[in-house]
């Protein structure tokens, strides 16, 4: 019996500028830096991980499709911007069988009003918010208890 989970971490829009972009809001990491932290304090005796990252949303719609045909167990999704705004990708996520986890690295009840309808999260299971670089890290976490 295969005892390994596997993890498909999604991130939209923007997240590709994280390093660069508002350092206040979303620290000084770049993505992939906060990936190999990430990967760094998983178990991967006890998880896999594939990470995507896409600033277009019919790709993110399209990558969220694949996961009805593969053996991912859990999804965690990083949506940017398109939380607030993709019915699309809301409906592509109603589409999947496994937990799907809603992360952003901001807590977003801090900032402006229009951040405060997240769309896509009526998906997901768990919603996490305001952990940083730890997001990604809690979120796989919580998949694998
Ligand atoms: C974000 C929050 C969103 O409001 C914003 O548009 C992002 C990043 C976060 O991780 O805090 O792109 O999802």
């Amino acid at each position: 019996m295969n005892l390994v989970k596997k993890i498909m971490i999604i991130n939209g829009p923007n997240l590709n500028m994280l390093g660069t972009r508002e350092p206040d809001v979303y620290g000084s990491l770049t993505l992939d830096q906060i990936i190999e932290h990430t990967e760094k304090l998983i178990d991967s005796s006890l998880c896999q991980c594939t990470w995507y990252q896409s600033n277009v949303e019919g790709e993110i719609v399209g990558r969220i499709q694949q996961l009805i045909s593969q053996d991912f167990s859990a999804l965690v999704i990083n949506p940017g911007a398109y939380s607030h705004t993709s019915v699309a990708i809301l409906d592509a996520l109603l589409l999947l069988k496994i937990p799907v986890v809603e992360v952003h690295l901001s807590n977003t009840y801090k900032r402006e009003d229009f951040r405060q309808i997240k769309i896509t999260a009526r998906a997901s299971s768990i919603l996490m918010e305001g952990l940083g670089k730890n997001a990604y890290l809690m979120a796989i976490q919580s998949q694998l208890l």
